[in-house]
């Protein structure tokens, strides 16, 4: 039988298999996801703790697409609350971050501090006892709503629910181990990336869940042998289904040779790079792996491809659009040639990415085809029709699991 929830949107009796198309297109699936997700019983990452070196340093994110404004307040500690003033409801924090004891609104100069208590009003007292706030007006009334903030591995995550569970649970063994793998020393800003996508934030994350796509897709992988399904490798999907990692090794000639004799678009023998440069790298974690791909959910990845490593959060802009920041990193303790390597490979991802380019471009594939489709739904059996690790990443276990994940937070 079809399950009908809160918001009347039929999920199809196949279950993780089939996902609706009006989750992608309809307004009142992104408001509940707002209220469910985002800020209900999950982790969000706000920022990497390198980006908050000094206390009284701040910056602006997001939690979906809720503003929220994260610190370290004098005393060192981590704190995090909405980037809305109690007042009139302007934006607080107008640029990316900042520095100070406080943080002052623009609009009428509210002054809040770093754990985002109300700690002055303009002309309280009005002017030559004239005007002003009412003698009852107590500032403690109207502190900012707060986030519970924790850090795990150097990566500032936060949530508006008290239920959400210990951030070491929630990720569960398997993939706090694989985020540590990345995070196991001081690291190093590099540096940003922002860019927008024509397409609803899920289309995005299911993208990068879906290994099956990446040596298909992304010719650049394939023809010059970064990824291939026929290397070494698979998929961990975690007990709750929602967060995942794809891993692979570099190929051996023998499965080199097995995929070059397979009909793909992507074969293009004939084809090398001219500076092969780009491809040089060092195996620096000691375990062959050259690729990591792990998400959280909802919405936040850990990357590893050869030595460039970043985190992207996924920011929803409304039911179609979506605004990807990449934050690139290396270690604090890079030498000089290692550095130079990570710049050079950071040029496979980001907006114009050698292999991430195209990946901006799918998710509207998808969301300009869907009027018209709103009775259909996609089709994702590869790979079986479980959300299960799997020693292959010929599958799409972890899509499934990301859908398995977000029913049971939405209810579906
Ligand atoms: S809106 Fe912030 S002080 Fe008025
Ligand atoms: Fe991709």
């Amino acid at each position: 039988m079809p399950v009908r929830n809160s918001l009347d949107l039929v999920w199809p009796s196949e279950g993780l298999t089939r996902i609706p198309y009006p989750v992608y297109g309809r307004a009142d699936v992104y408001d509940e996801e707002r209220a469910r997700l985002f800020m209900g019983a999950t982790w969000n990452f706000l920022c990497l703790e390198a980006e908050l070196p000094q206390p009284g340093d701040y910056r602006a994110t997001f939690v979906g697409d809720v503003p929220v404004i994260v610190a370290r307040d004098l005393d060192g500690s981590l704190g995090a609350f909405e980037n809305r003033c109690a007042h009139r409801g302007a934006l607080l924090c107008l640029k990316s971050g900042g520095h100070g004891a406080e943080i002052s609104c623009v609009y009428h100069n509210w002054t809040y501090d770093l754990k985002g208590k109300l700690t002055g009003v303009a002309f309280q007292r009005g002017i030559k006892r004239k005007g002003g706030m009412p003698a009852d007006f107590k500032l403690a009334e109207h502190n900012i709503r707060t986030l519970r903030v924790a850090s795990f591995a150097g990566i500032v995550f936060g949530t508006f629910s008290a239920d959400t569970p210990p951030v070491e649970a929630y990720l569960g063994p398997e993939i706090a181990r694989r985020i540590q793998r990345v995070m196991h020393k001081p690291i190093k800003l590099l540096g940003y990336n922002n860019q927008l996508l024509p397409n609803n934030w899920k289309l995005y994350v299911e993208n990068v869940k879906d290994s099956y796509h990446a040596s298909l897709l992304h010719l650049f992988f394939t023809t010059f042998r970064l990824n291939r399904l026929s290397q070494e490798g698979g998929i961990i999907v975690d007990e709750s289904g929602g967060h995942h990692v794809s891993y692979s090794k570099m190929a051996s000639d023998q499965q080199s040779a097995e995929y070059d004799s397979a009909t793909l678009r992507a074969k293009r023998e004939d084809y090398r790079l001219a500076d092969p440069s780009m491809l040089a790298g060092r195996d620096e974690f000691g375990d062959g792996v050259s690729l990591q791909i792990l998400s959280v959910f909802p919405a936040f990845i850990v990357q590893q491809i050869q030595n460039c490593l970043a985190v992207r959060q996924v920011v929803p802009r409304g039911v179609g659009e979506t605004e990807l920041v990449w934050t690139y990193f290396g270690y604090a303790d890079d030498d000089e040639e290692m550095l130079r390597m990570r710049l050079k490979q950071a040029n496979l991802v980001g907006p114009g990415g050698y292999v991430s380019m195209e990946d901006g471009a799918v998710g509207g594939f998808i969301q300009r085809a869907l009027p018209g489709g709103a009775a259909d739904c996609s089709v994702i059996e590869m790979g079986g029709r479980e959300a299960t690790s799997q020693d292959t990443r010929a599958t799409e276990s972890s899509v499934r699991g990301f859908w398995k994940a977000y029913r049971a937070h939405m209810g579906l």
